[in-house]
């Protein structure tokens, strides 16, 4: 056991470490983003679990989108109706998938209730803080802009992910209309300053870039065994990893601002030989305190997490600066 004066010169030794971090990794630059707002703790993609996220104090909105038969881009992570958090106009859960988002309007849509997990399903098992918000609908990415705009907050920022699927160009709207949708919404709410768009689908990405360069383009890459987009130029709009020398440097020749990796397919030398080449490196999805104090001691710029609240912890342990929260 150690003296109070070793414990001190610790505590000292540590601080000058903080120091010496946030010098090392543009520390003030760290962007903490609610995953579907903040999903641990609030049904995912509501304008509960955006709610939420901006009490806890984020600096980024994650959310996902699909657009409607009369092509009002809506917030889901699926592209059809989920069985696990979607009940009827009769309260009652579906019973299997439901309808594809592409195929009911914005009215029809309005019916469900997502506002709560199935207790028995693997969501519910998986998140069991969720708390629950009956009533409440799959939100428009307009009403999200406007709920956060009532809030007053003028630096929250929003990082949407196109929800589109190379392989099933049935399940949604076409690249092309896809972006235009979101765009136009962005546009409409003056938002193109606090933007940032998403995908798994780069087609998507050289869309948004070719229409409108001054928002940031975020590459999803996914490279594990049973799931690997990289490999795969329907997802990479059409390049081959195999022309390139590593994953960041087909992100850095696409146009690429931010490489946003799954959190378990980096190392620190991954993280450095990005930032090297100019990227922004912002990994998903990271939900263990342990898992956050590795990445953010590799100096991430940021991370994507369905509990806000755990990283703000890690964050303040690191002394990196933490966002406002809509309640203070
Ligand atoms: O932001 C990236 C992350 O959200 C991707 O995973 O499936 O939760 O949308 P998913
Ligand atoms: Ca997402």
């Amino acid at each position: 056991m150690g003296t109070r004066s070793g414990s001190v010169r610790q505590k000292r030794g540590a601080s000058c470490f903080l120091l010496l971090f946030c010098c090392a990794f543009g520390a003030l630059a760290f962007d903490l983003q609610g995953h579907r707002g903040a999903r641990g703790d609030r049904p995912e993609n509501t304008l509960a679990a955006f709610e939420h996220a901006l009490e806890i104090g984020v600096n980024t909105l994650e959310l996902d989108v699909a657009i409607t038969a009369d092509g009002v881009p809506v917030i889901s992570h699926d592209p059809y109706l989920n069985p696990a958090l979607t009940r009827d106009a009769q309260g009652q859960w579906l019973k299997a998938r439901g309808p594809l988002i592409r195929s009911l309007t914005l009215a029809q849509l309005q019916v469900y209730d997502v506002g709560r997990a199935d207790p028995a399903s693997e969501v519910a098992r998986q998140f069991p803080l969720q708390q629950a918000r009956d009533g409440q609908r799959i939100p428009t990415l307009a009403s999200l802009f406007q709920s956060v705009g009532a809030t007053g907050t003028q630096q929250v920022r929003f990082n949407i992910e196109t929800k589109i699927f190379p392989n099933q160009p049935a399940d949604t709207a076409t690249p092309d209309n896809f972006v235009d949708a979101v765009l136009a919404v962005v546009r409409a709410a003056g938002l193109t300053s606090r933007v940032t768009i998403q995908s798994f689908d780069w087609r998507t990405l050289r869309r948004l870039q070719q229409l409108e360069p001054r928002i940031a383009t975020v590459y999803l890459t996914v490279e594990l065994p049973q799931s690997n987009n990289v490999q795969d130029p329907a997802w990479t709009a059409g390049m081959f990893s195999k022309d390139y020398a590593s994953t960041p440097h087909m992100v850095k020749a696409s146009g690429g601002a931010v490489w946003s990796p799954h959190f378990a397919t980096i190392d620190a030398n991954k993280v450095r030989a990005a930032q090297q080449l100019g990227l922004k490196v912002i990994p998903w999805t990271v939900n263990e305190p342990a898992d956050m104090e590795r990445l953010i001691g590799w100096g991430i710029d940021g991370l994507i997490s369905d509990y806000p609240a755990r990283a703000r912890d890690v964050m303040r342990r690191f002394g990196l600066p933490l966002p406002a929260s809509s309640q203070r």
